[in-house]
């Protein structure tokens, strides 16, 4: 593979943002290949021609970001992964045999990065904050991973309850494990939460009632930021042992389109660590 250069990008509006060319660039290091992966930005008019153009061009793989996954989703049509197909978005692009597939790596991108943090979901009762877009990708993995108990609450009730039903209708067989409640039915003592809400790109964290956190229980914020998040705060004053962002989940959503693309899965810790740095860094000049 050594002398071969592959092309993968990401395409998104606003792109300038994004972080994964630094995380697939490093990622290709770990197997000394050399990897081109630029930032595209379109325009909702642009978007279908830019995928076929990279495509056409030979570009091995693309990642999608807001607002396109919808869009690529459709795109993908029958060649969507069943995970993508739950969350309605893909994340992930790739030709084979001439025909677009696409997954969508954000959910599994989480639970790899739960495995990182000793917080494997496996025989874990989860209790989920959110049920929009976010909270959608990450449902169907926590259960493939193994959750005993999975509980979604959201501002809206009427909304987690209808994700709820959505995945009880698909998969009958994971019914028991799931419920739905409003942000003050919290009831139990939870192993891992996880905040799938928007609510962290305000100056506070979703309101809900006072969590019982069990021993050693996990509080995870799909936001990431330079300092820890308002919803990390609250979980800490309220019994968590431990607190994480959600940067190891954007390494670990790219390491799954890399494995994706490469066949290889990188490690996420050393990218995790530079990536940070890169942000205290950023947050100081
Ligand atoms: P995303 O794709 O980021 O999930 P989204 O689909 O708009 O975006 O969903 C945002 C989620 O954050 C929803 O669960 C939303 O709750 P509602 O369904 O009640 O709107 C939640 N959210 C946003 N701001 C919030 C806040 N201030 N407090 C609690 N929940 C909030």
């Amino acid at each position: 593979m050594n002398d071969t250069t592959y092309n993968c990008a990401v395409i998104g509006n606003p792109i300038a943002h994004s972080r994964s060319p630094e995380i697939h660039h490093a990622f290709a290091q770990q197997f000394a290949m050399t990897v081109h992966y630029e930032r595209i930005l379109a325009t909702s008019e642009q978007f279908d021609s830019t995928v076929s153009e990279f495509f056409a061009g030979g570009g091995r793989g693309l990642n999608i970001t807001v607002p396109f996954k919808e869009r690529a989703f459709e795109l993908a049509g029958a060649q969507a992964s069943p995970r993508a197909r739950l969350a309605g978005a893909v994340n992930t692009l790739w030709q084979q045999e001439g025909l677009l597939h696409g997954c969508n790596t954000d959910g599994p991108g989480l639970v790899y990065d739960l495995q990182r943090l000793q917080a494997n979901p496996d025989g874990r009762r989860i209790l989920l904050i959110g049920a929009g877009g976010a909270a959608r990708g990450v449902v169907l993995p926590l259960l493939e991973a193994g959750a005993t108990q999975l509980r979604i609450i959201n501002r809206t009730a009427a909304r987690a309850k209808a994700l709820v039903e959505q995945v009880q209708q698909h998969l009958p067989t994971h019914a028991a494990r799931l419920s739905a409640g409003t942000l003050t039915e919290v009831e139990g003592s939870w192993d891992i939460v996880i905040n799938a809400t928007s609510a962290s790109l305000d100056a506070q964290g979703p309101a809900h009632a006072p969590i019982h956190y069990a021993p050693e229980a996990l509080a995870y914020d799909m936001v990431y930021g330079a300092h820890p998040t308002p919803f990390m705060h609250t979980a800490q004053a309220q019994g968590a042992a431990r607190c994480a962002d959600g940067l190891g989940m954007l390494v670990g959503q790219a390491a799954l389109s890399f494995e994706i693309w490469f066949s290889r899965r990188p490690a996420l810790p050393p990218v995790l660590d530079q990536l940070r740095q890169q942000l205290r860094n950023d947050a100081t000049h």
